[in-house]
């Protein structure tokens, strides 16, 4: 949440932040800003609205040649998304942009600005002025003692026209990378400045970076030096293009098969497994992750129980984290995250090691925060996802937990060894099947028409169909907005039936064969109840409904990979006709990074 982002030492500031602000605009984007400073003056620009806003204020302005400057995508935590709370903030002669909370920004005003008139509702602003009261004997000073007092997450970068030839950034609990190249740069994310760097270094909480345009020197919020080693960064192009899609979440959708079949291969081959983990069966296995991630854990519980015999509990990491969570070297602890940067999930993460267990993290970027304090990284190979609505990378996070369930059985000796073969046969082909379910796209488009101005879904499974149903319902509301729940079929009966009337939409996940005529029970309850009822099912498994969307017919274990490619698309066409901001749904982020 929120995108920050500084270079120092370059030939022009002002592209190198507004290409790098656009690559990170999925982290927020209701406003954006950059400040540089040319011939000693801090200019700032700042719009409410997206960055291709920014850049049309931006024509309007003198290109600044300027060598530094620092921006800023937003995500309004505190203050409504505006011009005035857009960063980067300034006081004095410091500008500031920030990523994160600043939970005592009241405490901090009360006791040390009460007499500092502010300029926007925003807890940042409190920073931007303490580095100004504190500042008497340079920036580095002032910037380590604002850094003590506050609290909560900060990733922060700061310019000062006292200091017009350094860029100063901060880290705790946000994250932040820093990197040499043509100068310096810092960023969120490494896809904000990919082809600028080749070394990186990766800052941890509580350290302070001083940028200049050749160096980059690292403390302690007590001023102590640090040594930090670099990284050799292999410089990549950014996979900004949408080719010939309209949007990217509908290419993504089209990728999928592509990171089932990248995520398979990296870690299962005609020899075996190559994981590199030696498990020792555990007691239990927890499963935490956010949104998405959390609906593959579902899934991934099903299959861990099924075939390795291993008791499961999946959480949200924002419940597990304050749950007092009863793991413990005996149980392992797994973290499913796309961006592998959620805030709640890397407390989860962080919370599971202090209590002794192992940890294991599903993620997709590699060189993320939690991918690099995880014990065990399986990396999915989506590639990198650019909708805020995951496709893809929760296609290869199924994948991924396959790839760990049939491992696990095969350790264990839980699982029949010739069905285990098979099914890691089924798994290398698994992305044939996943490519052949996008056939169904033409049959979509026409449910989409009549669907698209419902107000109302709800999406109903038994087993792992549940868990393809609470993924296939948060797809729908978060891109069309429409209101969509998501039940257990079984469970309608005791409450939700009550809501279905005369042509209710009804969304029925059949993949589990061995339990069709449970789910053709509560299908006919609905339907006899009014609803229209669209069945997504394996070619296999006969359901009957008022349509049915019928995908190829794959190992039962892998239906959700299947299924979900329907449904998938379905929540794209109507949010398209609806006109809906697809890419960038209202009020939400691709990596969110406060609790
Ligand atoms: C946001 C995204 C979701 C994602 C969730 C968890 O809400 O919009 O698509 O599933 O965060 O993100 P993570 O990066 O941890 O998978």
């Amino acid at each position: 949440m929120c995108g920050i982002i500084g270079c120092n030492g370059v030939s022009a500031a002002v592209p190198v932040l507004t290409l790098g602000l656009e690559r990170m605009e999925y982290r927020g984007y209701d406003s954006s800003g950059i400040a540089v400073i040319a011939d000693g003056k801090t200019e700032i620009t700042k719009k409410k609205g997206r960055v291709s806003e920014l850049i049309n204020a931006l024509r309007f302005k003198p290109q600044a040649t300027a060598a530094i400057g620092i921006g800023h995508t937003r995500w309004a935590t505190h203050g409504e998304p505006s011009d005035e709370n857009a960063h980067p903030h300034q006081s004095g002669k410091f500008t500031l942009v920030h990523n994160g909370i600043i939970e005592n920004h009241t405490e901090l005003k009360e006791q040390y600005l009460k007499l500092t008139k502010m300029k926007s509702d925003t807890d940042t602003e409190v920073a931007v002025h303490l580095l100004n009261r504190f500042y008497s004997d340079g920036c580095l000073k002032a910037l380590a003692h604002t850094a003590r007092l506050l609290e909560g997450s900060f990733a922060l970068a700061v310019i000062c026209e006292e200091e017009p030839e350094k860029l100063f950034c901060v880290r705790q609990s946000s994250p932040l990378v820093v990197g040499l190249g043509e100068g310096t740069y810092a960023a969120s994310d490494t896809a904000a400045i990919s082809e600028k760097i080749h070394t990186l270094y990766r800052m941890d909480d509580g350290e302070i970076a001083v940028l200049e345009k050749d160096k980059i020197e690292f403390y302690d919020f007590e001023l102590n030096k640090i040594r930090k080693a670099p990284e050799k960064f292999e410089k990549s192009s950014y996979a900004s293009d949408k080719g010939n899609f309209e949007h990217f979440m509908l290419k993504e959708i089209y990728e999928q098969p592509e990171a089932i079949r990248r995520t398979v291969d990296a870690y299962l081959n005609e020899n075996g497994f190559n994981l590199g983990l030696k498990p020792q069966k555990p007691e239990r296995i927890f499963i935490v992750a956010c949104g998405s991630a959390y609906h593959a854990g579902l899934v991934g519980r099903r299959i861990f129980e099924s075939l390795a015999k291993i008791p499961v509990s999946v959480e949200t990491a924002s419940e597990f984290r304050y749950s007092e969570p009863l793991v413990s070297e005996k149980t392992p602890v797994i973290i499913i995250s796309q961006s592998g940067e959620t805030a709640d999930s890397l407390a989860a993460l962080r919370e599971a090691k202090k209590r002794g267990a192992k940890t294991l993290s599903i993620i997709n970027v590699k060189e993320s925060t939690i991918a690099t304090e995880s014990d065990f990284v399986l990396l999915t190979r989506a590639g990198p996802e650019i909708a805020v609505a995951t496709t893809k990378a929760y296609g290869a996070q199924l994948s991924a937990l396959y790839l760990l369930g049939i491992y696990f059985a095969e350790s264990f000796g839980t699982a029949d060894k010739k069905e285990l073969e098979k099914m890691k046969k089924a798994l290398t082909d698994l992305h044939k099947s996943v490519s052949a379910a996008l056939n169904c796209e033409e049959q979509i488009k026409e449910i989409a028409h009549r669907l698209r101005h419902i107000d109302r879904a709800y999406f109903i499974g038994r087993g792992a169909g549940f868990a393809a149903a609470s993924e296939g319902s948060l797809k729908l509301k978060e891109i069309s907005y429409i209101h969509c729940e998501a039940y257990a079929a079984g469970e309608m009966k005791h409450g939700t039936i009550s809501l279905i009337e005369k042509d209710t939409t009804v969304i029925a996940m059949n993949t589990q064969t061995a339990l069709a005529h449970k789910l053709q029970s509560n299908i006919d309850e609905v339907r006899s109840r009014g609803a229209r009822v669209i069945a997504v099912t394996s070619a296999d498994s006969k359901i009957s409904a008022d349509e049915t969307i019928t995908v190829p017919e794959v190992h039962p274990l892998f239906a959700v990979s299947t299924q979900i490619v329907p449904v998938q698309l379905l929540s794209y066409h109507i949010a398209r006709l609806r006109g809906c901001d697809i890419d960038k749904p209202r009020n939400l982020a691709k990596s969110v990074t406060v609790e």
